[in-house]
């Protein structure tokens, strides 16, 4: 029998995530779910626990809930781990958006500024964690959600001896994605991608022993819908650059294409509705108010609103898929082991694994061999570096160098400004500074 602990158990995705292990329960002998949240979030997670035992009650009770503060007791003999939490709440994604506009810079909670600043909250708590696992359930699985999932997971790689799988629903949603536009049933179309977390290419996309990336590839070039989430706007590629590419990017790469379109669309959605945080707030808000109600005991829809929609889901098949020793494929975040052969074998990397009980596997990924591509995998990935060695140190230099390399980042004495910004606003989150 199974016991597993969700840490940031009061996040409203959690009936997501109730919802994907009451679907595999033939599957998951599951005794015991413990939710842990902290004091900041209590309220709303007695909501989401409430809400979460109707659900479990509806399907009959099939195994406990436990929502509790003290994190030890839930992860004391768990078999796995799923950490979803976020350090400082939604107000502090909020202070990463406002602090990155006050700069003029794109202040995305895992991208540019915002996405450094929410791994410099986010890796001290994600090591502490470890650090319990390794004497309280040192067997078990790390399943991690919290963003920014690859450098969390690389933080854990690098810093201890938990065994860790990082998720992003971006790879979900881009399957799916690729199947309509084929038209075709879910499950047919089988994707191939290689790169970072947020920062994925797809290489292939197998339909009855055919790849149908060519075809794809100059549809997405045409289409600025295609392949695209709720929550990232919808800016047309430049084909000419697209077809030179010969792969397709994933949805968050117009952040990197596409900056000065992504940077008057923050300001006009800011004028206009709030920062994405902000939306999010009242997003939340409108949320627990339909948990609130005793009689509802399903995943209200209003959940798909939110662009993580599928990343709890994908945690639950992983965790069979584990469990199973299924052997299918997923596209997941782990150590690169040369299967990118243009990185450093100890960093983290999203790619398409098969899934076996000791975990995943690496897929082969051919060489990029376009400059185009490798240069700019080179250079996010040393930012990621960089930016997981400033949290575990709190080296100002390191987080300095970090921001500098980022093309989202406004270079000179401006990124010094910036920096000392976010390190104020956030110092009760930054012990390591
Ligand atoms: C996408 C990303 C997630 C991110 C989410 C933000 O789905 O893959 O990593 O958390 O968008 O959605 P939100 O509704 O919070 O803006
Ligand atoms: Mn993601």
């Amino acid at each position: 029998a199974l016991k597993i602990a969700i840490i940031g158990g009061g996040s409203t995705y959690t009936p997501e995530i109730i919802e994907g292990f009451l679907n595999r329960l033939d599957q998951l002998p599951i005794k015991e779910l413990w939710l842990v949240d902290c004091e900041a979030g209590w309220e709303k997670a007695q909501v989401v626990a409430d809400l979460a035992r109707r659900m479990i009650r509806r399907a009959g009770d099939p195994f406990s809930l436990t929502l509790a503060l003290d994190r030890a007791a839930a992860l004391r003999g768990a078999d796995y781990v799923c950490t979803q939490f976020r350090v400082g709440l939604i107000p502090a994604r909020i202070n990463d958006e406002r602090t990155a506009l006050k700069y003029d810079m794109i202040g995305q909670e895992t991208n540019g500024v915002g996405g450094f600043a929410k791994a410099q909250r986010t890796i001290p708590v994600i090591l502490d964690i470890c650090r319990q696992m390794e004497a309280l359930c040192p067997e078990a699985w790390l399943i991690n959600f919290t963003n920014p999932s690859g450098m969390v997971t690389e933080a854990v790689l690098k810093h201890s001896n938990i065994k860790v799988v990082g998720l992003c629903n971006v790879p979900v949603l881009t399957e799916k994605g690729v199947e309509q536009m084929l038209q075709v049933a879910p499950g047919q179309c089988q994707i191939q991608v290689a790169g970072l977390n947020h920062f994925i290419y797809i290489r292939h996309a197998w339909l009855n022993g055919q790849d149908k990336l060519p075809e794809l590839l100059a549809r997405v070039a045409e289409d600025p819908d295609a392949l695209r989430p709720k929550n990232i706007p919808p800016f047309k590629w430049d084909p000419d650059q697209l077809k030179n590419l010969g792969v397709i990017p994933c949805c968050y790469h117009r952040y990197y294409y596409l900056p000065d379109e992504i940077m008057q669309h923050e300001l006009e959605h800011e004028k206009r509705e709030g920062t994405r945080g902000e939306v999010v707030a009242r997003l939340e808000e409108q949320l627990l108010a339909r948990y609130r109600d005793p009689k509802l005991d399903i995943k209200p829809p209003e959940l798909a609103q939110r662009g993580g929609a599928y990343y709890s889901d994908a945690a639950c098949e992983l965790i069979s898929a584990i469990h199973n020793d299924k052997r299918t494929i997923m596209h997941v975040n782990v150590r690169n082991n040369g299967a990118i052969k243009e990185l450093p074998a100890d960093c983290a990397v999203e790619v398409s694994c098969v899934i076996t009980g000791n975990g995943p596997v690496p897929l082969n990924v051919e060489p990029f061999a376009n400059p185009a591509i490798v240069g700019l995998l080179r250079l996010m990935k040393a930012f990621e570096e960089l930016t997981v060695a400033a949290a575990v140190t709190g080296d100002y230099g390191t987080a300095l160098q970090a921001l500098t390399l980022n093309p989202m980042v406004r270079k000179g004495p401006v990124t010094r400004q910036v920096l000392d910004d976010l390190l104020a606003s956030n110092a009760a989150y930054l012990p390591q500074y």
